[in-house]
């Protein structure tokens, strides 16, 4: 490869690789401080109802005693699969709500997407370091 060739060639992985970085920028990071704090209130008012303290869900309850087609609140905390999304799609879920069950509503009339965005920063403070490091696609290279 002649040098021009070779810097060339530099120049399209660095850039590859910056870029590719950008696309999950939503991974691996703490969430911001200030955001947390204003999504923690939000999701005390509106989503704690369901989803429980600190994310932690409702109890499973058994299907000889619950209703035809209820469905149960997941865990938002880590120990469910809600970091398997991205933040971007976390926001479109929130923002739109449940297809399967009209027990998770689209909160589209009620939150702002700002408002819902630091509402995922609150839930990704209920993660990890490893799990925040293994968000959204990257969830399926990873050991846990
Ligand atoms: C009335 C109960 C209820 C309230 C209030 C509620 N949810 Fe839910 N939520 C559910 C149920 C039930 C599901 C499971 C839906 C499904 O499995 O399709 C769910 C699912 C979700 C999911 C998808 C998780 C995943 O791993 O796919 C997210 C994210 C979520 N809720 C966030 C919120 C947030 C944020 C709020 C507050 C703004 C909220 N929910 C308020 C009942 C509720």
């Amino acid at each position: 490869m002649s040098n021009k060739k070779t810097l060339l060639y530099i120049i399209i992985s660095l850039l590859t690789i910056t870029f590719a970085g950008l696309a999950h920028a939503e991974t691996g990071k703490a969430p911001d401080a200030k955001a947390v704090a204003v999504g923690k209130k939000l999701y005390i008012k509106h989503c704690q109802v369901c989803h429980q303290k600190d994310g932690v869900g409702e109890q499973p309850i058994s299907v000889y005693i619950r209703l035809p087609g209820f469905v149960t609140a997941i865990p938002l905390n880590e120990s469910s699969h809600a970091w398997h999304h991205g933040d971007k799609q976390l926001v479109k879920i929130i923002l739109s709500g449940s297809r399967r069950t009209k027990r998770m509503p689209a909160w589209k009339d009620t939150l702002s997407e700002e408002q819902v965005k630091n509402i995922v920063a609150y839930i990704k403070s209920l993660w990890s370091p490893e799990v925040l490091a293994c968000q959204g696609p990257k969830h399926m290279d990873c050991k846990r």
